[in-house]
């Protein structure tokens, strides 16, 4: 084939990017000629953003797991797949080559069998970052289950909620995961998140911490019990396998929950075979791998970025992927670099969070870190600012790396806007060009395409006009809810939620969100959702609640909340606020500021006026814009004299 896969110049990026929206069928067709297919598309793509119906290459058969493993395994069998790395230094670290991945995830297909799993059967999955986790994702996925992976920090009734929504019959968890000098009881939190339950069949548990743990007969089942039962069961004349599902090219692959601007996280849901392609596609043109290299994706699995740049991405395209159970912090903010030193990392992508705060460590941590097998490192979550960025490429990268800032959303599935390792132009804190495929285009709030400079640049809502191979397909069990929430804002348009700035030479700055939706420490949170929990506390009785710059987490939680207060005892109130938003969401949502306030700005319709109340959380004091409309105006003065 004379088409080249990985982009080797800015060149042939534009060539390509040129190529990708004139004639998008040839285009997506010879870069799915790279995959294994058990039967090859009819059509590469059709869809609307009307209802919205999105569908890429249809009528194609094939199992993500394949492209993942088994078409590896002859050539690079024995070549690790995943490294794991123990959130304890001194604990053992763990090499998985491709032929033990292959067996584990043949294994683990076959107990979901032998416990009635089915295709299209909803999996949840809550595990601690070990390559079980992996194991049991790429399982699902070869049985062809819908896998649901909840994060670590979320709350039982956030659990409940999922699996609720999701009519999720299966449980995947571990009895614990450590996290630094912390042991989290997962299996505990389970067991809370299934009280009342009447759907869920099977738990499956996985010993991680020996930690204590309840066993219910019938329901909770042993990992280690169940893989030892399997183990002669996909061996036959000495050959070892599970037959992958034939899947369609537009069958489920999985559900991630995600926030969003209204109250309760929605299901985002992500189909088989375009997902696969532009993970690959992307993990391979942005990161700019060659065979044989390191990669090590410091981001939880619980998230997309792990789904795509630890499992996905990577794994279809035969690299070794590093899997980290621990935290950058512990046992000392040398860690990653430790990390790298130990594995020779070629490929460090992380969060400006993690950058930001291991540069407040200074450079003491480094000392006698060998980075020097690095050459490539990127950023993803959040926007990274210019001193971050300058200190990752002198620190980590030694002025002698790319670094590619990705900019994209659970929803994309994989990276849209970005440049490309040391081949297209980097600009620090932009993201730059979109990816071929990619056609992103700014508006106002009326949806009017931006043509206005403003101090030499073009400033709107970013919106991408036509389907890419990964877009969401729908949000699980409530279609017309991802019609409203991304398709319906702007017409014909993808919203994205975030605001941006293009520059003379097309490329995109990512400003931030432009909807009530927070950003902490690269995390989603809707500010709707943890209302609603500050609100659940006995005593409040109303709240508000909106970010505010944070040196280190990028936002913060800034929360003006109405108590009858009882008990005249703030400090204790705020501790018990605090508790409840563990308890209704999990501990990465608790705000880190409480103001009790005696009212919030109102219009005289009763709509809360976020805009003052996020200027008075970023202290700004002096332009609050117009506060005539106020039903009363005065509340606002009393707010800002009260501001912590
Ligand atoms: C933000 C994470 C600036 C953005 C992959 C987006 C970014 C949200 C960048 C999605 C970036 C992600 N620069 N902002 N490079 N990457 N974001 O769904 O606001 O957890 O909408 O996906 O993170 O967060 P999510």
């Amino acid at each position: 084939m004379s088409y080249s896969y990985q982009i080797k110049s800015y060149e042939q990026y534009k060539k390509d990017y040129q190529q990708s929206i004139d004639d998008p069928a040839s285009f997506w067709s010879n870069i799915a000629e790279y995959f294994t297919w058990r039967k090859k598309w009819d059509e590469v793509s059709t869809w609307n953003f009307k209802e919205p119906k999105i569908e890429w290459f249809k009528g194609a058969k094939l199992n993500i797991t394949e492209n993942c493993i088994d078409r590896h395994l002859k050539t690079m069998g024995d070549k690790p797949a995943i490294i794991w790395e123990p959130n304890n230094p001194e604990e053992r670290v763990r090499t998985v080559t491709y032929n033990r991945l292959h067996k584990r995830v043949c294994q683990f297909a076959q107990v979901l069998k032998n416990n009635g799993v089915k295709k299209g059967d909803r999996v949840c999955i809550y595990m601690g970052m070990v390559p079980e986790l992996a194991y049991a994702v790429l399982g699902c996925a070869r049985i062809g289950a819908i896998h649901s992976v909840i994060f670590g920090g979320f709350s039982a009734q956030s659990i409940a909620d999922r699996l609720y929504d999701a009519n999720a019959e299966f449980i995947i968890t571990c009895d614990g995961a450590y996290r630094g000098d912390k042991v989290i009881p997962l299996k505990n939190v389970i067991d809370d998140a299934l009280i009342g339950n009447r759907t869920v069949k099977k738990v499956i548990v996985y010993t991680r911490t020996r930690t204590p743990v309840s066993m219910l007969k019938g329901r909770d089942i042993w990992w280690e019990d169940e893989m030892e039962f399997a183990e002669h069961q996909i061996e036959k004349d000495g050959i070892v396998n599970f037959p992958a599902e034939e899947m369609d090219a537009e069958d489920p692959l999985f559900i991630l929950y995600t926030s969003g601007s209204t109250g309760k996280p929605k299901g985002v849901v992500h189909s088989s075979a375009g997902y696969m392609v532009w993970t690959n596609y992307t993990f391979i043109n942005v990161f700019q791998y060659q065979p044989g290299q390191i990669h090590f994706c410091t981001a939880d699995i619980g998230w997309i970025t792990g789904h795509s740049y630890i499992v996905y991405g990577p794994l279809s395209a035969g690299a070794t992927s590093v899997m980290f159970e621990g935290v950058p912090t512990w046992p000392d903010a040398g860690r990653f670099w430790d990390i790298i030193d130990k594995h020779k990392i070629n490929i460090l992508y992380t969060a400006p969070t993690a950058i930001r705060s291991l540069m407040g460590f200074g450079t003491k941590p480094l000392e006698g870190k060998d980075l020097s097998s690095l050459k490539v490192l990127g950023t993803v979550g959040e926007p990274i600012n210019e001193e971050a960025w300058h200190w990752y490429d002198e620190n980590i990268g030694k002025k002698k790396c790319p670094i590619v800032d990705t900019w994209w959303q659970t929803e994309t599935g994989g990276i849209l806007i970005s440049n490309l390792a040391g081949i297209t132009p980097a600009k620090a804190s932009w993201a730059t060009l979109p990816l071929p495929g990619v056609q992103p285009l700014l508006v106002d709030d009326k949806g009017n395409e931006i043509t206005e400079k403003e101090d030499g640049l073009l400033k709107g809502n970013l919106c991408i006009k036509a389907a890419w191979p990964s877009i969401l397909r729908t949000t699980y069990g409530d279609h017309e809810r991802c019609r409203t929430n991304y398709f319906a804002t702007y017409e014909n348009l993808y919203f994205t939620g975030d605001g941006a700035l293009k520059d003379d030479n097309g490329f995109y700055r990512i400003t931030g969100r432009v909807d009530d939706v927070l950003n902490v420490s690269g995390h989603r949170i809707g500010t709707a959702e943890v209302e609603n929990a500050i609100n659940m506390h006995a005593g409040v009785v109303e709240s508000a609640v909106v970010g505010y710059p944070h040196d280190i987490k990028g936002q913060g939680i800034y929360a003006f909340v109405i108590d009858s207060n009882t008990h005249g005892d703030d400090e204790l109130t705020r501790k018990d606020i605090l508790q409840t938003v563990s308890r209704i969401i999990g501990p990465i949502a608790k705000p880190d500021k409480i103001q009790f306030v005696k009212g919030l700005p109102k219009t005289r319709s009763g709509k809360i006026m976020r805009r003052i109340l996020r200027k008075i959380a970023e202290g700004e004091t002096q332009n609050l814009g117009d506060t005539t409309t106020l039903l009363d105006p005065g509340i606002v003065e009393e707010i800002k004299n009260g501001k912590i």
